[in-house]
């Protein structure tokens, strides 16, 4: 909790009669963050959405939170400056810890270009609800992959600080899981990250 703000706001803290750990047991499995970081097209959510196909088929509680589809309505305000993305990842980072505390596991996928701001969004979470997740591709192979001609447009200067090209990307040091979307098929990317959700003991 943020106490300077709750003082300066005259706001308390209300605790329901409902805990994570109540709805965490109904759920039959932990709330959770999967934040997969990497460059734009790397691939992140289509390996988001094949992990939460799965996860939803067995039964459990997910929701995918996409970098273009929350920027549509949550960051509409916002732009693609250093302080815009550094707000967007908090506004990200506070979405996510009510969702864990909801007992649901939700995989983002958000190009979080700057380390501080994803240590940030660790920050917030108890020990082992942050899972970060490094989807590595050569920009090379991002720009040959992308739909929306957005690197094209970024290299002809269309775009201003696009990632990779005229912003930059700062890789996680220690990723709990690192992909390499050019080297693997993202249905085996997919698997690996099950398998970490299960060796962390989230489900
Ligand atoms: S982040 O840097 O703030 O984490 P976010 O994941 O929300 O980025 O949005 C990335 C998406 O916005 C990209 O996939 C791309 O479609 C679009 N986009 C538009 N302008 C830019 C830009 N300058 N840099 C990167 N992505 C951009």
């Amino acid at each position: 909790m943020n106490t300077a703000v709750a003082k300066k706001n005259n706001i308390t803290w209300f605790n329901g009669h409902v805990s994570r750990l109540d709805r965490e047991k109904l759920n039959g499995h932990k709330g959770a963050v999967i934040w997969f970081t990497g460059l734009s097209a790397s691939g992140k959510s289509t390996i988001a959405h094949l992990v939460e196909k799965e996860l939803h088929c067995r039964g459990h509680l997910t929701y995918v939170l996409d970098g273009d589809n929350i920027r549509h309505g949550l960051g509409s305000d916002l732009t693609f400056s250093s302080r815009d993305r550094k707000e967007n990842i908090r506004r990200i980072g506070e979405l996510v810890k009510l969702f864990v505390d909801a007992g649901i596991i939700v995989l983002t996928a958000f190009i979080s270009p700057y380390r501080r701001d994803r240590q940030k969004v660790r920050s917030l979470l108890e020990k082992g609800q942050f899972i970060e997740i490094y989807v590595e591709c050569p920009g090379v192979v991002c720009a040959m992959r992308d739909q929306k001609g957005i690197y094209e447009k970024a290299k002809a200067g269309i775009i201003k600080n696009f990632t990779g090209i005229s912003a930059p990307y700062e890789p996680p040091t220690r990723p709990d899981l690192k992909i390499q979307s050019h080297r693997e098929k993202p249905s085996a990317a997919a698997k690996r990250v099950i398998a970490l959700i299960q060796e962390e003991g989230i489900v």
